[in-house]
């Protein structure tokens, strides 16, 4: 299947659009040229990244596997511009441009770009592409990302744009990080299929939980809790997205009620960054947390995640359960964004011919 142009589009046109009607603009033949919002990627893509993400992982073992991986992509560039803070996506991102061999090269802060001396953001994205075969970008302004890939759409250098974390609305690659944990968690009982996963904590302004719970609704029969105080509850947007694509739900705040039934924990920290006027602290989250003893009330077989970094929302005392996976989270994210990237360039079939010649 074609590509929808993004030059033949208007950017007014364009923006208007729901992320589901945007998601074919991004893929190509069952593949992403940008990375853009979670709905653009179908189980077909899921199951064939988290496939390849396992590949990559066990091709790296071996310095004659690394060196091989290394080959792929030795003569192109990465720019990482990260005008957000943040620790695992930019290192991750990082980690995985050099398992594949990608060069790169970043800014970490605007304020060390001509932004300034008065360049807007969109030139100065610009000036960047010029260097870069890949833009990799978190910005705090929503759809900021996909405004990019639309403008470079429009030059005669357009480059892929992956979205690192935008604004509140999305996260797509730790999206899928979280979903090649899942799949890894769940391999051996039936799958992500029919799971049943409760997101807790600042579900208002939380772009993972807003990525992975589209992304949830891409696997039969699973149900989601939202578990919140009433000001943090997940938005009436993405839950209008779940109801249309038949997902079950239930809002709930009561937490201890809740960790007895699922199969999944998805931890979240308040995410006051976005306070307008000190709101966050007058929320009592107290109930929110993830004790010692709730490990004795969840599931033998159930898993706490969280995309961290946290606060006080999982007590440490809990780090050393086998159920607790959000460290192997932080991990799964430079295979999975490793794959992402051969994926974008048409590496993919390489690697995966690697892997079956060398029985992997
Ligand atoms: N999960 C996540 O996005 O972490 P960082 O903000 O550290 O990148």
């Amino acid at each position: 299947m074609s590509m929808a142009e993004l030059n033949q589009i208007g950017w007014d046109e364009f923006s208007g659009l729901s992320s589901i009607e945007k998601a074919p603009y991004f893929v190509e033949n069952g593949r992403s040229f940008h990375a853009l919002v979670a709905q653009q990627f179908s189980r077909p893509m899921l199951e064939e990244l988290c496939a390849l993400a396992t590949c990559v992982r066990r091709t790296a073992k071996t310095r004659e596997g690394s060196a091989f991986l290394q080959q792929q992509l030795f003569d192109k560039r990465a720019m990482l511009y990260f005008a957000q803070p943040s620790s695992r996506t930019y290192l991750s991102f990082y980690s995985a441009c050099q398992i594949v061999g990608l060069q790169t090269i970043n800014v970490r802060d605007s304020a060390t770009s001509s932004e300034v001396k008065g360049e807007s953001p969109e030139d100065s994205v610009r000036t960047f592409s010029s260097y870069a075969d890949l833009i990799i970008m978190r910005h705090p302004a929503g759809g900021f990302a996909e405004r990019i890939a639309w403008m470079l759409s429009n030059t005669s250098r357009p480059v892929p744009v992956v979205n690192a974390g935008s604004g509140k609305d999305q996260h797509p690659t730790q999206a899928l990080l979280d979903i090649y944990t899942l799949a890894r968690s769940f391999e051996n009982s039936g799958g992500i299929d029919g799971k049943k996963v409760a997101f807790v904590g600042d579900l208002k302004r939380g772009r993972t939980v807003r990525s992975l719970a589209w992304l949830l609704t891409q696997y039969q029969g699973v149900k989601a809790y939202f578990v919140a105080p009433p000001e943090l509850q997940i938005g009436d947007d993405i839950l209008k997205q779940l109801d249309a694509a038949g997902m079950p739900y239930e809002i709930s705040r009561d937490f201890a009620k809740v960790i007895p039934e699922v199969d999944a924990i998805y931890m979240t920290r308040i995410q006051d960054e976005w306070d307008v006027d000190n709101e966050s602290s007058r929320v009592n989250t107290a109930s929110y947390h993830f004790t010692k003893e709730h490990l004795n009330i969840l599931g033998k077989d159930s898993v706490i995640m969280h995309p961290l970094p946290r606060r006080l929302e999982i007590d440490p005392a809990v780090d050393g359960d086998p159920r607790a996976v959000y460290w192997r989270q932080v991990r799964n994210g430079m295979w999975i964004r490793a794959a992402l990237i051969l994926s974008i360039f048409g590496c993919d079939g390489a690697v995966r011919d690697y892997c079956k010649e060398h029985q992997l």
